[in-house]
């Protein structure tokens, strides 16, 4: 069984093949749709739908054809501050770079290395480097060590280092920034604005690296990239990372596990996960748990009985925080939009008695934190099917009770 929560690498990754394929040779070989209209590649799509695990995917594809790769994520960094994102991914592409520059010591240790052998380390670097990449290289590894930084400088120097390690060693480099949205939320320094303004003026310059992003804050992509008049409008080729098809879904479980999957219990995952492979793998995980791998018959009842035992356990540890951190009003209407089936602002501020405006308010307030969705006009959705379900079953049981 190898069925896993975490993104899909290697014979754990299924399908996607057009979707790779086409970004792959946009990699490989840049058209002039890329070049001169589009500077780079987005990837969207809804949380847990695989988008890392697609970008993971082309990373090992183009490394094999020679390509440097650079991979960052905000999701998981413990220090939210800017000094410390920096840090992190000065210490990422020193060490993608590492033989190239002829660098023989422990990265990290340069931050603390005395400012007289900081020097001459440098100095000693792989010869034909220019003066202002070494000017950057220092500035990046020592602001921290100022009282007061400019982080302004700080990053103007980080992001054009990336493409001048790549010109000056003679690469082609892959720029991967996982919740590319995230740079918003870093803390003390720069404006997120003009933080985005600097890089997007920094990535028109990029002569051998290309920026592949990707995020599934919809709201946040809207403001950042989609609409018109925001500050990467048009920048970027967008590709829609969508939800497994039930080809998908069946491949995986039965991959996975070395069984035939009926398809009635195919049917009800399906309609349960809406698609999204973490629920797949999560759902693979559990039937494995149930004697799934030794019955020889494998049916939809125990699939149901599953899916009953998730909501019941596993989904309270994957939900129940989410639900802590709304307020009793968001709740009020989560709750409303469930029980009530309703999806427009006007219906639901009818039923709960609260005026239009303020619905509207706190449903973008929960499109924010990727609960719902704007799906069309003035009409707003749940996000995760998975997570409507939990709910209901809270609601059942509460009547119940
Ligand atoms: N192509 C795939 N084949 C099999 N499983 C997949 C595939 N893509 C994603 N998964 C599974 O789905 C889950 C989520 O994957 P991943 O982390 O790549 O999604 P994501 O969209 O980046 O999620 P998030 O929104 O949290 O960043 C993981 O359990 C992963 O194993
Ligand atoms: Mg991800």
């Amino acid at each position: 069984m190898a069925f896993t929560l975490l993104p899909a690498i290697g014979r754990d990754f299924i399908g996607r093949k057009s979707e790779v394929d086409r970004l792959v040779s946009l990699i490989l070989k840049p058209t002039d749709l890329l070049y001169e209209e589009k500077k780079g590649i987005a990837l969207l799509g809804k949380r847990n739908v695989g988008k890392t695990s697609v970008l993971k995917k082309i990373i090992n594809l183009v490394e094999k054809e020679g390509i440097f790769c650079l991979y960052v994520s905000l999701d998981d960094l413990t220090d939210n501050s800017q000094q410390n994102f920096v840090k992190r991914v000065v210490i990422l592409i020193l060490n993608t770079y590492k033989s190239k520059l002829g660098f023989e010591f422990n990265v990290e240790d340069l931050f603390n290395t005395p400012m007289g052998m900081l020097d001459s380390l440098l100095k000693n670097l792989k010869r034909g480097l220019s003066e202002e990449l070494i000017i950057n290289l220092k500035l990046l590894l020592t602001f921290d060590r100022e009282k007061k930084v400019d982080m302004n400088s700080v990053f103007i120097a980080m992001f054009s280092l990336f493409d001048m390690l790549a010109k000056e060693t003679k690469t082609k480099l892959l720029l991967v920034i996982d919740e590319f949205c995230g740079l918003r939320n870093l803390k003390d320094g720069v404006d997120s604005n003009l933080l985005f303004e600097k890089f997007k003026s920094a990535v028109l310059k990029y002569e051998n690296t290309l920026l592949l992003v990707a995020d599934s804050n919809k709201p946040a992509c809207e403001e950042l990239l989609l609409r018109q008049g925001s500050i990467f409008e048009g920048f970027f080729h967008v590709e829609d990372i969508s939800s497994f098809s039930k080809e998908h879904i069946q491949k995986t479980l039965e991959k996975n596990s070395g069984k035939k999957i009926p398809e009635n219990a195919l049917e009800l995952i399906l309609d349960f996960t809406g698609g999204i492979p973490f629920y797949v793998q999560f759902i693979g995980r559990m039937l494995g748990r149930h004697g799934f791998v030794s019955a020889n018959s494998f049916d939809q009842k125990i699939v149901s009985e599953v899916i009953q035992d998730f909501l019941e356990q596993e989904a309270n540890i994957l939900f129940r925080e989410q639900m802590n951190r709304l307020s009793n009003k968001e709740k009020l209407i989560l709750v409303c939009m469930i029980e009530q089936d309703l999806n427009t602002p006007s219906s639901i501020s009818k039923e709960i008695n609260y005026s239009q405006t303020n619905v509207r308010r706190f449903l973008s307030i929960m499109e924010e934190k990727e609960l719902v969705v704007n799906t069309k006009r003035g009409v707003f959705e749940i996000q995760d099917n998975v997570f409507k379900l939990w709910v209901k079953n809270l609601i059942n049981k509460e009547v119940k009770n």
